[in-house]
C-alpha cells in the first residue's frame, strides 16, 4: 500500500525523503516519486520500479531544497508507470501531492474540472486533489486573500480545507506548495499518518519506521485533522476547523527493531523474533500467576462482565489475521465453552449480520488500518456490539475506534507475509480464552494456572524449535518444485494449515491450498499425483489415527508426505518426512506447529529466487477495498 512522507527542515530534502521512502518499502509499491520545493519553484521526479529507479534518475542532477514531499505507490487507478506515479501536480506546477488512500469519486471531480480546461496528465484518482486545490486556491487569491504566512487563515488552508470537503474515499495527504516555502500540509481520513517532531526539523510519514533515524517524538494525526508542519513547530486543526493541542508521544522501540540485525531478510529475522515476541505479550498480562489484563481497567467496559453476559464471540479479521480468529474459535469454544462465530472482514461487511445484542466482537489486524476489517468494526459497533481490538498498532485507527484493545507486543513487522504478528494475536486470543474461561467458571483455579504455566513455556518452546530450522530448509531445498502443495488437518491443525498454504502462495507463488483432513476424499484427492506434496499438521493426539489414513491414501497415488507433529508420534513408518515440535498441550499447539511452516515458505521462496520480503502483487497493509 502507497507510503507518504513529507520533510521540512535545516537539511537537503531529497535524501532525507529517500531514507524515509525505503523505511516505507515493505507496505509494498511499485513506483516512487519526491517532489522539492526551493526559492520558489517545485522540482518533482518519479519512477515507475524500485527505489534504486528513482535514485538513478536523482542521480542525474543533483536537487536542493530543504522542504519536499515523497511516495511510494500501490497502483489502483491506472498502471504503474512514471506518469501515474506520484507526486501529482496541478496545472501550474505551483502545487504538489502525495496521497495514501482512494478518491471515491474522482471520476465525477474529473468530469467537473475538465469543464473548467483543467488537462489531466494521469489517470489517477490524486490528479484530482491538486487541481481541486488549485482551483479553489486562485479563488481565494482572486478574491484579494493573497498569502499572508503568520496572519490568520491563510488562503492556502481554506483552499485545502474546501477542497478536502469535495472529496468521498480515504487519504492520507502530504501538500507542498511554492508559494509557500515555510510549510507543508498534511490531512488524513481513513488512511494513517504519523507526524515526526524533530530539532529544527519536521517531518510526516505513514509509518514511524520512516521518522526514527530523525526521532522517537510523534504525534499521530486523528480521523479528519490537517496538520501544518513548519520548520520549528507543528499546528494540527480538527475537522471542525478548531486548532487542536496533543502532547506528543515517544516511540520506545528501537530503530534496530525494525532493521535486519544481521538475518538475510526482514521475514527470516520476524520468525526468528517470534519467541520473544510471545514473551513479550504474555508477561506484562500474569500477575499472580492468573491473567490480568490492566489495560481493560476503563470504566465503562468491564471485560469480566462483558465476558461473562456474553453469549456468543464474533470475530471478524482478513488474511493471517481471519486464521488467527479461526484458530481463537477452536480455543474459546474449548476452554470457554462459548459459541464463536468467525468471519472474513470483507464478507461481514456486506452480508448483512444479525448484530446479537449479547456479543463480544473481536477485531485482528496486525496494521489496524486494513480498510475491510475496519468497515466490519464500524458496522459491528453500529449494531450496538462492543469491540475488543487486537491489533499490534499502538495509534492505528482500530485501535483508536474500538472500545478496547489488546496490543500484541510483537515490534515492527516489516516482511509482506505476517509471522510474529500471528502468533501474537494467537497469544492475546489464548489469554483471552483462558480468562474467559475463569471468569464463566469453565475451568477450576488449578486448571486455570496450571494452563498459564504452560503458556508461559512456549517461547522457550519456540527457541528449541527455531534451532532446528536448517531440518526445514533442507527439505525445502528438495521440495520446493512442487507444483502443488496441500496441507491438511483437523480442528486447530485445519486453521494452521490454513496458515501455512496462506505463508507459502504469498512467497514462494507455488499453488498451495488448505483443507480440513476430513475433505480429502471430497475432493481434493483427485489433485494428489507426483507432483504434489502434502504437509500433515498433525498435533491433535486424538486424531493422529485419521492422519495415519488419510497420509496412506495420499502416497497411493504418488504424492509426497511432511507431517509436522509431535516427538512422541506414530508417523515415522507412513510418511516420507516427519518434523517434530517440542511438545506442549494439544490445544496449544498452533503457536508452534505454524513455526515450520513459516520456516518451509521462507526457504521456499530462497530456492525460487524470489525476495521473500516483498510478494508481488502483495502489500502489507490494505487500506483500499
Ligand atoms: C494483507 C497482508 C497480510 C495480512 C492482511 C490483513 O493481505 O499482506 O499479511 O494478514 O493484509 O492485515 P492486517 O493488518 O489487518 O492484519
Amino acid at each position: 500500500m502507497c507510503g507518504i512522507t513529507g520533510y521540512i527542515g535545516d537539511s537537503q530534502a531529497a535524501p532525507v525523503l529517500l531514507g524515509a521512502l525505503k523505511k516505507l518499502e515493505y507496505r509494498g509499491y511499485d513506483s516512487a516519486g519526491i517532489a522539492v520545493l526551493d526559492e520558489g519553484t517545485i522540482t518533482v521526479r518519479k519512477a515507475k520500479g524500485p527505489l534504486s529507479a528513482l535514485e538513478e534518475k536523482l542521480a542525474d542532477a543533483v536537487i536542493t531544497g530543504s522542504l519536499g514531499i515523497g511516495h511510494t505507490r500501490w497502483a489502483t487507478h491506472g498502471e504503474p508507470s512514471d506518469i501515474n506515479s506520484h507526486p501529482h501536480t496541478d496545472v501550474s506546477g505551483q502545487i504538489a501531492v502525495v496521497h495514501n488512500g482512494i478518491i471515491e469519486n474522482y471520476l465525477s471531480l474529473k468530469e467537473w474540472l475538465q469543464t473548467r480546461e483543467v488537462v489531466f496528465r494521469s489517470e489517477t484518482d490524486t490528479e484530482v486533489i491538486a487541481h481541486l486545490i488549485n482551483f479553489y486556491y486562485t479563488g481565494e487569491k482572486a478574491s484579494g486573500g493573497m498569502p499572508k504566512p503568520g496572519f490568520g487563515e491563510p488562503p492556502l488552508l481554506r483552499a485545502v480545507q474546501n477542497a478536502l470537503e469535495r472529496l468521498e474515499g480515504s487519504y492520507a495527504l502530504a501538500i507542498a506548495v511554492a508559494d509557500y516555502p515555510d510549510r507543508i500540509i498534511a490531512a488524513r481520513k481513513d488512511s494513517p499518518l504519523v507526524i515526526g517532531l524533530g530539532q529544527g526539523e519536521n517531518l510526516i510519514a505513514s509509518d514511524i519506521p520512516a521518522l526514527l533515524p530523525h526521532t522517537r517524538d510523534v504525534i499521530y494525526m486523528e480521523e479528519g485533522e490537517l496538520a501544518v508542519l513548519y520548520r520549528d513547530h507543528v499546528e494540527l486543526i480538527n475537522a471542525q476547523g478548531g486548532r487542536v493541542i496533543r502532547a506528543p508521544s515517544r516511540v520506545e522501540w528501537d530503530a534496530e527493531a525494525a532493521e535486519k540485525g544481521g538475518f538475510a531478510h526482514f521475514m527470516l529475522k520476524e520468525i526468528h523474533d517470534q519467541a520473544k515476541a510471545l514473551s513479550d505479550t504474555l508477561r506484562p498480562r500474569i500477575k499472580n500467576g492468573g491473567i490480568v489484563f490492566e489495560e481493560f481497567d476503563f470504566e465503562n467496559f468491564s471485560f469480566e462482565a462483558c465476558a461473562g453476559e456474553a453469549k456468543r464471540i464474533v470475530i471478524t479479521a482478513c488474511g493471517t489475521a481471519w486464521h488467527a480468529a479461526m484458530v481463537a474459535k477452536y480455543a474459546f469454544e474449548h476452554f470457554a465453552r462459548i459459541p464463536v462465530e468467525v468471519d472474513i472482514a470483507s464478507e461481514y461487511r456486506y452480508r448483512n449480520p444479525v448484530p446479537g445484542e449479547k456479543d463480544l466482537v473481536i477485531i485482528i489486524s496486525q496494521s489496524g488500518e486494513t480498510a475491510d476489517t475496519l468497515a466490519a468494526m464500524r458496522l459491528a459497533k453500529k449494531g450496538g456490539n462492543r469491540i475488543l481490538a487486537i491489533t499490534n498498532v499502538v495509534g492505528s485507527t482500530l485501535a483508536r475506534e474500538a472500545d478496547l484493545t489488546l496490543f500484541t507486543w510483537a515490534g515492527p513487522e516489516i516482511a509482506v507475509a505476517s509471522t510474529k504478528a500471528f502468533t501474537t494475536q494467537l497469544m492475546c486470543l489464548y489469554l483471552l480464552a483462558l480468562k474467559l474461561a475463569r471468569v464463566r467458571s469453565r475451568v477450576t483455579e488449578g486448571a486455570y494456572r496450571n494452563y498459564i504455566d504452560e503458556l508461559a513455556r512456549l517461547p522457550l518452546l519456540a527457541e528449541e524449535l527455531l534451532s532446528k530450522q536448517k531440518l526445514i530448509q533442507r527439505f525445502a531445498s528438495r521440495q520446493f518444485n512442487k507444483t502443488k502443495v496441500f496441507f491438511m488437518g483437523r480442528q486447530f491443525d485445519y486453521a494452521i494449515s490454513l496458515e501455512s498454504a496462506l505463508k507459502l502462495k504469498e512467497i514462494s507463488y507455488t499453488h498451495s491450498e488448505a483443507f480440513a483432513a476430513g475433505e480429502l476424499k471430497h475432493g481434493p484427492i483427485a489433485l494428489v499425483d507426483k507432483n504434489t506434496l502434502v504437509v500433515a499438521i498433525a498435533t491433535q493426539t486424538a486424531l493422529f489415527d485419521k492422519i495415519i489414513s488419510n497420509i496412506k491414501e495420499i502416497s497411493a497415488r504418488g504424492g509426497a508426505s511432511l507431517v509436522i507433529t509431535w516427538e512422541d508420534n506414530p508417523f515415522g513408518p507412513v510418511a516420507d518426512e516427519v518434523f517434530t515440535i517440542p511438545k506442549t498441550l494439544d490445544p496449544f499447539s498452533p503457536m508452534l506447529a505454524i513455526i515450520p511452516a513459516q520456516l518451509f515458505a521462507y526457504y521456499c521462496s530462497i530456492q525460487r529466487g524470489n525476495n521473500p520480503d516483498k510478494p508481488r502483487n502483495l502489500a502489507k497493509s490494505v487500506t483500499v477495498e
